[in-house]
């Protein structure tokens, strides 16, 4: 079994060969597909939405790990689980009740994920951490794919590994934004044990099985 978790994030893939590109995904040996939902709201950009999902879950056994970048998640819980979600990440920056919300996640039977902002301090996860299944650390300001890593998140992964660890969880620990087989070994280290990568993936060379595999191949586990 592997020690940690990759996740191609399908936004950097040929849509108009979007079944191949799942299908080579999962033959590359890639254990989720992420999907970044955004809204033009809470990010200036428009990706994909629960129609998207709904037609991925058709051609994919993979577990789908949905990032939902909207404002008011609270109102689309529902209809992303009925999609196909099996992971369902909110922003604590868009959740006023951020508990209510977690639990919400978990009665619709999906994995509940909590993410945050660059800017927004890992403090703002206390309250949810010892009951959510997974904590995804952003490593650019989201929006969108193909942006630089920023470095300063190193120690905000570990400052949050050292919390799971001491709340005894075992919630995945998952990175997004500028992963790449430089990047990927220097989150490994202080704990991440989920890289999503969009570029790294899909714009390799040799398309998302290249991708797939120089990830993997960065660290010795
Ligand atoms: C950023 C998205 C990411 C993005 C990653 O807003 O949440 O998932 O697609 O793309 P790369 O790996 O190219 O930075
Ligand atoms: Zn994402």
């Amino acid at each position: 079994m592997n020690k940690f978790l990759i996740a191609p994030s399908i936004i950097a893939s040929d849509f108009t060969r979007l079944a191949d590109e799942i299908a080579a995904t999962e033959s590359a040996g890639a254990d989720w597909l992420h999907m970044d939902v955004m809204d033009g709201h809470f990010v200036p950009t428009i990706t994909i939405g629960p129609l998207f999902v709904e037609a991925c879950k058709r051609v994919t056994k993979l577990p789908l790990d949905v990032h939902l970048m909207i404002s008011n998640p609270d109102q689309y819980l529902e209809v992303f689980a009925k999609a196909g979600a099996n992971n369902i990440t909110v922003h604590v920056e868009t959740c006023p009740n951020l508990l209510e919300t977690i639990v919400k996640i978990k009665s619709l039977g999906c994995k509940a994920g909590v993410t945050l902002n660059p800017l927004t301090p890992a403090s703002a996860l206390d309250e949810v951490l010892p009951i959510v299944d997974l904590v995804l650390v952003m490593s650019v300001t989201p929006g969108y794919s193909g942006q630089a890593f920023m470095p300063e998140m190193i120690g905000k992964v570990e400052e949050i590994r050292n919390k799971l660890n001491a709340l005894r969880s075992q919630a995945w620990l998952e990175v997004d934004g500028g992963i790449t087989a430089d990047t990927l070994p220097l989150m490994y280290k202080v704990g991440a044990n989920v890289f999503v990568a969009g570029n790294a993936a899909f714009k390799h060379p040799q398309g998302v099985a290249g991708g797939v595999r120089a990830l993997r191949e960065s660290v010795r586990v």
